[in-house]
This record gives structure tokens, sequence and C-alpha cells, in this order.
């Protein structure tokens, strides 16, 4: 019997750039690319609720394929929610317009905590591996970055019911029934692992956990509380093989605590230059960022004006240029297109 081919596919761009090797020109993608700035994505949502079209796979495709056709990113991100898996397992959660997810009954008791069963990635969600293989079939040499929501970020969600500003519920809990809350992260940490595990054997070359909230909380807390279920995590997807990213927004007094969590790259927030954070943290973990997703509002002259500064700013090893949180639904797609052609002009090697 002959073996069969080997794969030989180049590495790309983003996952060098993760793992700090030498890069031809920086690669450059977007939290939230896909989405609302996209007229043709908006125009597919029309009558389908968020969390249907996430189970819809030649849906799901078309509108994780949509920002990468249109700019030229070098990486394109699943097209789903870090709620998904919640849905999966039988949570009862919405994602209403303009609001984020909202759960029909939050989690808050001991006896709550048993609807948080194990995932089973293949019988709970098999559209997602649906769909991330025809989307890599689609990409060819391009990246799809899979993700998961962190057991804090979820947690805030479920405790609370609803988006909040300051998460206090979830932060009472924490207080009040420590191990109660400790209890709730592991389980998401559960969930997020196997939900990981079957985004890469489906196909995903790199993963993004977004802790998006735990800026809320202070630092003592986010060690005690937090960061041992994030290591867990991490350390548990690591034999995936594939670079990962830890993001949080606003919490630039987290950064080195959030490092610890073992991740490969920190995605930065724009309140803190990269510099700042290349000096805190070392050149141990790889950057990513973080324009101030305001700037692709404010006209091309500011645009080029700030990404030069940027770029100016940021290590030259180990760095994914991505804005510092989301793209704003009002972004002109236009401007995005204009900002990735000016990072890979501005950042190409000669030769
Ligand atoms: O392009 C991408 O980045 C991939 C898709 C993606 C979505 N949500 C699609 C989405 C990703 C990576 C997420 C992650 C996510 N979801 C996070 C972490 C990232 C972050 O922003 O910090 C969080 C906190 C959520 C929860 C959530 N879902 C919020 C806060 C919202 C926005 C509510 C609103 O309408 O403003 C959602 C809804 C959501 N998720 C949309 C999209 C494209 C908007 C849905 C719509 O079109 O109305």
């Amino acid at each position: 019997m002959t073996a069969p081919a080997p794969k030989t596919r180049p590495t790309p761009l983003l996952v060098r750039a993760l793992r700090r090797e030498p890069v031809e020109r920086k690669p450059v993608w977007f939290m939230r690319q896909a989405g609302r700035s996209l007229p043709e994505y908006r125009e597919l949502r029309q009558g389908v609720p968020m969390l249907e079209m996430c189970r819809t796979p030649d849906l799901c495709a078309e509108v994780t394929l949509q920002p990468v056709r249109r700019h030229g990113v070098d990486a394109a991100i699943f097209f789903s929610d870090i709620v998904t898996p919640l849905e999966g397992i039988g949570i009862d959660v919405e994602i209403q317009p303009g609001v984020g997810p909202v759960i029909a009954e939050p989690i808050r008791t001991e006896a709550d905590l048993e609807r948080l069963r194990p995932l089973e990635p293949e019988t709970d969600l098999p559209e997602i591996s649906e769909a991330i293989r025809i989307i890599t079939a689609e990409l060819g040499d391009t990246p799809l970055i899979g993700f998961a929501g962190a057991p804090f970020t979820l947690a805030s969600y479920l405790v609370e019911g609803r988006p909040s500003k300051s998460q206090e519920m979830a932060r009472a809990m924490q207080l009040e029934h420590p191990g109660l809350f400790r209890n709730l992260l592991e389980r998401l940490a559960d969930i997020a692992v196997a939900s990981l595990k079957a985004q890469v054997e489906a196909g995903v070359q790199a993963v993004q956990v977004f802790d998006s909230w735990a800026g809320s909380l202070s630092e003592q807390t986010y060690r005690e509380a937090v960061l041992p279920v994030s290591q867990r995590l991490f350390a548990e997807i690591e034999e995936l093989g594939v670079p990962r990213i830890h993001f949080a927004v606003n919490a630039g007094h987290l950064m080195e605590a959030m490092a610890e969590s073992g991740c490969d790259a920190m995605g930065v927030d724009w309140r803190t230059p990269l510099s700042e954070a290349r000096r805190r943290l070392g050149d141990g973990v790889a950057l990513q960022g973080n324009l101030d997703p305001t700037v692709p509002l404010a006209g091309p002259e500011v645009l080029e004006r700030k990404t030069r500064a940027l770029l100016d700013d940021a290590p030259e090893l180990g760095h994914v240029f991505n804005l510092g949180h989301g793209v704003l639904p009002s972004t002109d797609p236009g401007m995005l297109t204009e900002l990735v052609g000016l990072v890979h002009e501005l950042t190409e090697k000669e030769n």
C-alpha cells in the first residue's frame, strides 16, 4: 500500500506570525469582519435569526467567506457566536439584535449547574464541523480561525441572563459562592475545550479564546477565580498543535495575568500601545491588534496616519494586525479593504 501523499500546503502567514517566525509581510484580519458592516451579510441575514444562521452550514460558510473575498484579509474567522455551544447543550438562548445573548433561565444555583451538561460536538453541533469543511475547502491556502468564549465571559451571560455593563451578578456570585462559581467556570471550560477540539479536527488552523468581559475583574480576583481555569483550558488544547490567541477588552491591568494562561498570542485592545504590551509581556508571546475600531470611521487620511503609527510601534516579529475590538457596524467596508492593502504595502519585505 502506498502512503497518502503528504499535505504540502505552505504554513499560512497568520500561523507563522503567531509562532513569532519571520514573515514576508504582516498578516491582517479583523474581529467581526463578517457582519453588519457588509451589505452582502445584511442581505443574507434578512429574516434569519443569528443562531439559526450559525446552524445552517451553507449560510454560515458564505458569510465567513464574504470578508475574505471582499477585503483580501489573511484569515477567515468562523462565523458563529460564543453562545452557540450553549444552545447545543439545550440552554435556551437567543441573540437579540442590538442587545446580544439573552438566556431564558439564568444559572444561579448548584441545581442550575446540572443544565450545563458536557458538549458532544458530533451529536450536539454537527453543523459546525460541516460548515468548517465547506469553508476550508473554499479557502484554499487562507487559514480559518476557530474560537470559543472563555469561562468567565460565558458565565457572565449565564448568570446575568443578558449582557451587562460590569457583570455585577457574576462578580457577586464569585464573592458569595466561590465554590459554585468555580464549578460553573470548570463546566464552561470543558465545553470550550470540546468545541475547540471539534473545530480543529474539522480544519481550523488557529483558535481565539474570547474573555471579552474579564476586564471588569480586579487582577487579584482574576488570578484567584479565573486564571486557574483558563490555564487548564489552554493546557488541554495545546496538544491540538494550533496557535492559541487570548483576548479581552479593557483589560490592560490583566495583561500579564492573562498571558500566564499559556496562550501563544495576546489580543490587545486599543487602549494599550503595542510597545507597552511587548515591554510588559516580553517576547514569549505574539501580539494581535490593535487599531482603534473608530479609526476606519474617520476618513482615509486618519486611517493612513494611525496605521503607520501603529506599525512603527508594533514589534517586527510576532505581530498580527487587527483592530483593538470588533468592526463597528457603521464602518464603511471600503475603508477596511483599504486598510488591508495599506498594511500589506507598508510591511512587505523587499525581494
Ligand atoms: O466575524 C467574526 O468575528 C466572527 C463571528 C463572531 C460573532 N460573535 C458573530 C456575531 C464572533 C467571533 C463572536 C464572538 C462574540 N459574541 C463575543 C466575543 C467577541 C467580542 O466582541 O468581544 C461576544 C462577547 C459575543 C456575544 C455577542 N453576540 C454580542 C455582544 C453580540 C452583539 C449584539 C449586537 O447586536 O450588537 C452578539 C451578536 C453577534 N455575534 C453578531 C454577530 C455578527 C451581530 C448579529 C447581527 O447581525 O445582528
